[in-house]
């Protein structure tokens, strides 16, 4: 018989709530997804703290920080430069994925709902195991490949090859974009998804390197790369503004040119 519903050891139940012990103008509840793989049994659950705004700094990393600090220490969730340049504070806020250090709290109204990457195992809390990823990351190779002497200091580039990275070095790996992408969800295992296929086209546009052939041919797959069916939820929620879906279709132009 088909189930319709999820079954009942991933169903979310309502959790804790942590009112605030003082009065305030500006409280705000934030609903946070907690998992603690060690509990019995191990349930999913939405706890919520109240906080009191004029106690705590402007991004959502702040008010995860204040609650770790000052309500609730088992909190688990990553983070390292509060700066929007590591990427490991990447995380579902409000129904899009983005990052918690450079989400401004008084962007949302009302009630803010926090889950980890949607669609990935959860290790704890609001920390998805991001193992698979990184195994494709290093499936495309992320380096120079170019066997000819690199002259005294370094391999230079005209400014026009060097504008060509413009939009792709930036990327910071957070996963927000393959985590948003359907075609990923299905097929996390053979699909390499919106951010690897950024940082595949990232050393194919490097006019350095001279491994494009080789390259291709690793993606010339029926699940690798034409998974992608432009559905643009990558491009719709990267929080450092890149455009994946259009790096995907660059590559796509480049089979066809080496095709014809
Ligand atoms: S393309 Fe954007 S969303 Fe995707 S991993 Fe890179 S920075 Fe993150
Ligand atoms: S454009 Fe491609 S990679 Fe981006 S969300 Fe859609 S299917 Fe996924
Ligand atoms: S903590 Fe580094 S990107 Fe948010």
């Amino acid at each position: 018989m088909v189930q319709l519903r999820l079954p009942e050891h991933s169903r979310i139940r309502p959790g804790r709530t942590y009112r605030l012990d003082h009065d305030a103008k500006r409280i705000r509840r934030f609903h946070i997804y907690r998992f603690n793989p060690e509990e019995s049994p191990a349930v999913p659950r939405m706890d919520v703290y109240e906080l009191d705004l004029d106690r705590v700094g402007p991004m959502v990393l702040d008010a995860l920080i204040h609650i770790k600090n000052e309500i609730d220490p088992t909190l688990s969730f990553r983070r390292s430069c509060r700066e929007g340049v590591c990427g490991s504070c990447a995380m579902n806020i409000g129904g899009m994925n983005s990052l918690a250090c450079t989400k401004a709290i008084d962007s949302f109204k009302g009630d803010i709902k926090i889950y980890p990457l949607p669609h990935m195992p959860v290790l704890r809390d609001l920390v998805p195991d991001l193992e698979n990823l990184y195994a494709q990351y290093a499936l495309i190779e992320p380096w120079i490949k170019n066997d000819t002497p690199a002259g005294d200091r370094e391999r230079l580039q005209t400014h026009v090859d060097r504008a060509k990275l413009d939009g792709l070095y930036e990327c910071i790996l957070c996963a927000c974009c393959s985590t948003a992408c359907p075609s990923y969800w299905w097929n996390p295992e053979k699909y390499l998804g919106p951010a690897v296929l950024l940082q595949a086209f990232r050393w194919l546009a490097d006019s350095r390197d001279l491994a494009k052939g080789e390259r291709l041919e690793s993606l010339e797959d029926p699940f690798r790369l034409y998974r992608c069916h432009t559905i643009m939820n990558c491009t719709n929620t990267c929080p450092k503004g890149l455009n994946p879906a259009k790096a995907i279709g660059e590559i796509k132009k480049m089979m066809m040119a080496r095709e014809t």
